[in-house]
């Protein structure tokens, strides 16, 4: 791989540019963002460019993953540009610890500090966020977000595109409910429906 595509130009690219330089330190980045107004500006000296995926790039081989913190977007732009044909491509800060029992799917961002233990399985387009930990037989399905410094207990299932938000711990063995969120220092003891919000220790329904 020479040359990376980011997809968004807001403040958690630069964390994701700053871990694909940390691992490739001569790779070439682009950057994408729908913001006209960022075109032309730069973030950590990187160009922001409009939207622009021409055949040459494809067919180089190009690689990418989308850098955007909210899980929807992230989603809706994961999807729109995977039928594009784009190829995605996990990204890891050489300062993460990570198992070789572990498995990390395509698109999957993790960062300097993080965590990850034996047999746990992470999907596609995943944020594991600056010193989070994700301990062995957890399962972190497609599009979720663990916010920095989020524990998740041995054995946790968080569901398709939920949030934890920063700081929070999830006790052994509970589930996360699809597109769920869980506010910044929860401790949640019990399984979370889908699309519900909690926060607090214990977690209760917001
Ligand atoms: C839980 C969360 C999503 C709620 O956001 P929201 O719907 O905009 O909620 P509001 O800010 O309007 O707050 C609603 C109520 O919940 C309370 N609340 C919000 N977040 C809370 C939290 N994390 N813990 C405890 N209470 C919280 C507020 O005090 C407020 O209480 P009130 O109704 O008694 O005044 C948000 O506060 C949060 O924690 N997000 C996680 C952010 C994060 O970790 N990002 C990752 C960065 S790496």
């Amino acid at each position: 791989m020479n040359h990376f595509l980011i997809i968004g130009g807001g403040g958690h690219a630069k964390v994701v540019i700053d871990a694909v330089l940390k691992a490739h330190p001569n790779i070439k980045i682009s950057v994408f963002d729908d913001d006209e107004k960022k075109h032309g500006t730069r973030i950590l000296n990187v160009l922001i460019e409009p939207p622009n995926l021409n055949v040459t790039l494809l067919s180089k081989g190009i690689e990418a993953c989308i850098a955007i913190g909210d899980n929807l977007t992230r989603i809706q732009k994961y999807l729109f540009w995977k039928e594009l044909g784009l190829k995605f491509r996990t990204v890891i800060h050489p300062d993460s610890l990570i198992s070789p029992f572990a498995k990390i799917g395509d698109g999957t961002v993790v960062f300097a500090g993080a965590v990850i233990n034996p047999e746990a399985w992470i999907g596609d387009n995943v944020i594991v966020n600056t010193g989070s930990v994700i301990e062995h037989d957890c399962v972190l399905e497609n599009h979720v977000q663990v916010a920095t410094n989020a524990t998740l207990c041995g054995g946790v299932k968080v569901r398709e595109g939920a949030m934890i938000g920063a700081g929070a711990t999830i006790l052994p063995g509970v589930e996360i409910g699809r597109y769920a969120v869980v506010g910044a220092g929860a401790v949640v003891i019990s399984s979370i429906p889908d699309k519900q919000t909690y926060v607090g220790v214990p977690a209760r329904a917001l």
